[in-house]
């Protein structure tokens, strides 16, 4: 039985993952999730989880040594999930970021350096390369980062690999594309315009809204990280990807049509500073080891947009601002 350190697990995909993994080992896993609790943790997605003997949360920050040394030392594996995630926000604040995408990662290297871990892999992102308008990069492909998102991503997915080159530890680095899926905290494109459509407010568009991603569903990322943990080669990076890519006129059009909303609700405002007009990669070389993502865009995406319908009380709470005092009351924890 392994011993995963999941950080970050009660964000988006991370708490996603902690349901992958007992849905695929049940109690033939140890789960320790180890999340400071940002704005974006939310321990409620991991209600169903909770009491489980093979699972602990821990409330702390990747960026204190004496938080993750123990942890890293009980761990077999590390999967480094926890970030500040939101380009918008690194725009306005970018500090956050380089403390905890960039020293965080560092501190938590350091503990996977002094204990040993079977497999140590750091949650990179497609961001990391910039943006480009024709083909798909490759993962030997030159790194052009343009928010202090990415540029704090990159940091850390180049320090990871300086620790596999210079103390040969297990490193593998994962550079995956635009997530969708539950639990997607609602300022983000699709949960901000599920959500905005279903309270008949306007979406807000980013300049001429032809910019493109390339989108995944969750469940698909999550498998991918948890096949590179047993086929992946250490010190190496792996591009993971869904093949669908729309502008975000194609996914704002499909989420009105599905809620059957009028389409007037688009409202294009000013661009985002710096924004990518593309991401898009290449996926060959995880392709070639034997993986290929299983869901089907259309039939996920509408699965999604009708969990939002469903869960109305886990992202009302966030967009009210009402969620710290329910998280006191339920958790008895202060945010
Ligand atoms: P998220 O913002 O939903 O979750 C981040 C989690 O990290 C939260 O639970 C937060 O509380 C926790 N966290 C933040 N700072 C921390 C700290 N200092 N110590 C401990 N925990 C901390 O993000 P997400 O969308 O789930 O992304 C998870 C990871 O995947 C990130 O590393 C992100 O860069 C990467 N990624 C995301 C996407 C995507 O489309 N969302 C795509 C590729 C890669
Ligand atoms: O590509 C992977 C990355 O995808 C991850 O590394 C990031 O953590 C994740 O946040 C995401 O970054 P994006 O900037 O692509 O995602 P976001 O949902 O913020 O925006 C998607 C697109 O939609 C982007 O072109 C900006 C646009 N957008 C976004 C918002 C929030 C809008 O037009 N209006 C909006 O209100």
């Amino acid at each position: 039985m392994k011993t995963y350190l999941v950080t970050g697990g009660a964000g988006f995909i991370g708490s996603n993952y902690i349901h992958y993994l007992f849905q695929k080992y049940g109690d033939d896993v140890y789960v320790i999730n180890l999340d400071k609790l940002t704005y974006a943790g939310n321990l409620e997605n991991l209600d169903d989880v909770a009491t489980k003997k093979n699972y602990r949360f821990v409330r702390g920050d990747i960026c204190q040594a004496d938080v993750v040394d123990p942890l890293v030392k009980e761990a077999d594996v590390v999967v480094n999930f926890a970030a500040e995630s939101h380009v918008d926000r690194s725009i306005g604040a970018p500090d956050a970021f380089i403390k905890t995408d960039v020293y965080g990662a560092f501190i938590l290297l350091e503990a996977a350096r002094r204990h040993g871990v079977e497999k140590f892999i750091q949650i990179s992102t497609d961001e990391v390369y910039g943006s480009i308008i024709d083909g798909s990069f490759k993962e030997t492909d030159i790194l052009e980062p343009s928010s202090p998102y990415s540029a704090s991503k990159a940091g850390a997915d180049r320090l990871a690999y300086s620790y596999f080159v210079t103390y040969q530890l297990p490193v593998i680095i994962t550079r995956c594309s635009n997530n969708f899926g539950p639990y997607q905290y609602p300022e983000k494109l699709i949960p901000l315009f599920v959500t905005n459509a279903l309270e008949d407010k306007s979406l807000p568009i980013y300049g001429d809204g032809k910019n493109v991603r390339d989108w995944i569903y969750v469940l698909d990322h999550c498998d991918a990280v948890d096949f590179l943990i047993y086929h992946g080669k250490p010190g190496q990076v792996y591009n993971i990807g869904g093949g669908n890519e729309r502008t975000n006129i194609e996914i704002t059009d499909l989420i009105l049509t599905y809620l059957k909303k009028p389409h007037t609700l688009k409202t294009f405002i000013q661009d985002r500073l710096g924004h990518d007009r593309r991401y898009s990669v290449d996926t060959a070389k995880i392709t070639a080891l034997g993986w290929v993502p299983e869901h089907k865009f259309e039939r996920a995406m509408n699965s999604t947009i009708q969990w939002y319908v469903d869960n109305r009380s886990w992202w009302g709470k966030l967009k009210s601002g009402e969620y710290r005092e329910f998280y006191k009351a339920n958790y008895n924890k202060e945010l």
